[in-house]
């Protein structure tokens, strides 16, 4: 195999501890947001996204008739809705078409009921298009108010969700591999890899996974 070449990754601090946003786009950022073109005609009608609202601007454009906003707690702007995906009660039963929830549920510690109450909050036939990730450096931001509890992997999400959605209803899938998972840990951007180095899959490098998950129109 012969000596490896660290050159500048020799280091025990992070090239970039910000995820890399001082130097371009996020490797996470990149995958969420293929994904979610990729899903252009799900976010549609009344959708509810996490925090802010610059998704469902950004892939719903017209289509959206609706943006709400939650966030936990405290005031920021858009925000529409002020709670917890942990109290059912925060989410109106069956009354949005799309959820948009992006690197949300890492900070949640009970998931399960989470993925309850997404599953409530939309309507029949309504869509959840969801990102985890799967090996990541931890959001000190997120640690220090709400907490910063899981990584993910394929199998973790299929349990998750199967709890809830029918399987034939799921799409899951990984992406990256260990080149872009080294590159991420450090804070380099997706601009500094090639689109074909990005976009190779190793199912043992998981390094954010995305879910498509749709609530039947007629429940069984
Ligand atoms: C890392 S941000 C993710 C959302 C953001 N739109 C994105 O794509 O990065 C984490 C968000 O989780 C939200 N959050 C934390 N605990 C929550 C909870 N129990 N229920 C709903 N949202 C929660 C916070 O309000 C915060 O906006």
């Amino acid at each position: 195999m012969g000596m490896v070449r660290f050159g500048s990754l020799r280091r025990l601090k992070p090239i970039s501890p910000d995820w890399g946003m001082e130097r371009g786009q996020p490797i996470d950022r990149y995958y969420i947001e293929l994904f979610l073109a990729g899903h252009t005609s799900d976010i549609q009608g009344r959708v509810l996204e996490i925090g802010d609202n610059s998704y469902t601007r950004r892939f719903g454009r017209a289509r959206v008739t609706e943006s709400v906003v939650l966030h936990v707690a405290e005031q920021k702007e858009h925000v529409t809705l002020i709670g917890s995906l942990t109290e059912p009660d925060t989410v109106p039963a069956e009354s949005f078409d799309c959820f948009v929830v992006t690197q949300t549920l890492q900070v949640i510690y009970d998931v399960q009921t989470a993925v309850r109450t997404i599953y409530s909050g939309l309507k029949p036939g309504g869509v959840a298009l969801v990102t985890v990730p799967g090996i990541s450096q931890i959001s000190r931001y997120d640690m220090d108010r709400w907490g910063h509890y899981w990584s993910f992997t394929t199998r973790s999400v299929e349990n998750l969700f199967t709890a809830v959605f029918p399987r034939d209803h799921l799409q899951i899938e990984s992406h990256g591999n260990v080149l872009a998972a080294i590159s991420f840990l450090h804070g380099i951007a997706s601009e500094e890899l090639r689109p074909e180095e990005l976009d190779a899959v190793d199912p043992d490098y998981q390094l954010i996974i995305t879910i498509r998950a749709m609530r039947p129109k007629v429940e069984l």
